[in-house]
């Protein structure tokens, strides 16, 4: 896949109306709607600068949540529209449609240095199956577009592929920074390369471990998916999560791990417990004979130390998916051990976005990190090594 993209600072933008996605998809408050981190919307700021600076009017859009193609009032952009007027220190439009009566007025008489955001992509039934008459109506509000919505270039929609049909296509520098960090590492990594993988389930990881596999020289597993592997090698993992028609991949990746010289790391210890509960109690026992009654939550101290000092002589580690239930502060170690390691490694270090970025935050390590992801599922894709359709529909340089 070429990363090697035409980005917003190549083109001349001077008084051209600009259609920007950006991912504005945050995470809110379940009762007020109010937005609990605007990290997606700070993230946009640099490309959304650069544009206004340069006199583009700027037509924003995003999708926000799951509406399923239905107008779903709690799901409206507008807080996202007041949140990103507060950053920018100026007043942002708001479109009560996304290619309606509004957005076109709105739109046409936007100005240079003006910013105007169009409400819920998603509240269109056309934006996710790549309707070309949906795209070309973005595409006819303006001159240019910019993709700046990391999180979603895995998705083939109208607003993140489609409407690159119909206008010049570049990148933004947030699309712009994670190619680079993100494609560098895969590519052309300072050695040796350290790949940390968690979360809970191995199908979710299935094809990261497979790419990793060809690049990376040590490969850390932990977390729930680890309890599939563990058993693949003969041991007793209790009531741990196990992903029972995944065992035949665990073992073909062990051995294709073994077979390319690449090293596999596994909890030797773990911290177990009678109920998956945040009162649970933490017992610690051999990862390999967990009692039949208990189940796996977090790594135990002797593998937080060995999965630090696998990561303390890399050149470049990349994190993917917490090393335990880090939201039960009694199972919150394993995964603060490794946001530490990290933080002290001196290495290149790239956090993938979702729980493990989330973790690094909370924790408090994020300033410590080269590249926290602004991807979930995208970051995912990309250490897959899978074509992104949001960055291939983009002009090359
Ligand atoms: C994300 O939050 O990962 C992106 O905004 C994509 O959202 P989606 O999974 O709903 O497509």
């Amino acid at each position: 896949m070429n990363y090697n993209k035409k980005t917003v600072t190549d083109i001349d933008v001077n008084g051209k109306k600009v259609l920007l996605r950006c991912d504005f998809n945050v995470p809110q408050d379940k009762e007020t709607g109010a937005i609990t981190d605007d990290k997606r919307i700070r993230a946009a700021l640099p490309t959304i600068r650069y544009l206004l600076e340069h006199n583009a009017a700027v037509i924003a859009c995003s999708h926000l949540g799951k509406p399923k193609g239905e107008w779903k009032e709690k799901l409206t952009l507008a807080p996202v529209a007041k949140r990103l007027s507060e950053l920018l220190g100026q007043d942002v439009i708001f479109a009560k449609d996304i290619v309606g009566e509004d957005a076109q007025a709105k739109a046409a008489a936007l100005q240079g240095g003006q910013i105007l955001l169009l409400e819920n992509l998603r509240f269109d039934p056309r934006e996710e199956k790549n309707d070309p008459t949906f795209a070309k109506a973005l595409a006819d509000m303006a001159e240019i577009y910019v993709s700046d919505a990391f999180g979603t270039v895995h998705r083939a929609h109208a607003s993140t592929a489609g409407v690159a049909a119909y206008l010049p296509a570049v990148s933004g520098m947030l699309i712009q920074k994670e190619l680079e960090i993100m494609g560098g590492a895969l590519e052309n990594p300072k050695r040796p390369f350290v790949a940390v993988l968690g979360g809970a389930k191995v199908s979710d990881k299935i094809n990261v471990i497979n790419n990793l596999l060809e690049k990376a020289d040590t490969i850390i597993i932990g977390g729930g998916m680890a309890y599939t592997f563990l058993k693949a090698q003969g041991g007793s993992i209790g009531t741990s999560l196990l992903e029972e028609d995944k065992l035949d991949y665990a073992r073909e990746m062990i051995a294709k791990a073994e077979s390319k010289g690449v090293k596999l790391l596994l909890p030797t210890d773990t911290l177990a417990a009678k109920e998956f509960s945040k009162d649970a109690e933490p017992v610690c026992v051999p990862s390999m004979a967990i009692p039949a009654d208990m189940m796996g939550m977090d790594i135990g101290p002797e593998t937080r130390k060995a999965f630090a000092a696998a990561v303390s002589g890399a050149g470049t580690i990349v994190w993917n998916g917490p090393m335990g239930v880090f939201e039960f502060p009694a199972f919150a170690e394993g995964t603060k051990a490794m946001a530490k390691a990290l933080a002290e490694s001196g290495a290149v270090t790239i956090v993938g976005g979702g729980d493990s970025a989330a973790a690094v935050e909370q924790l408090g390590f994020a300033d410590k990190i080269t590249h926290i992801s602004t991807g979930g599922g995208a970051s995912l894709e990309f250490l897959e090594g899978k074509e992104l359709p949001g960055v291939a529909c983009l002009l090359d340089k």
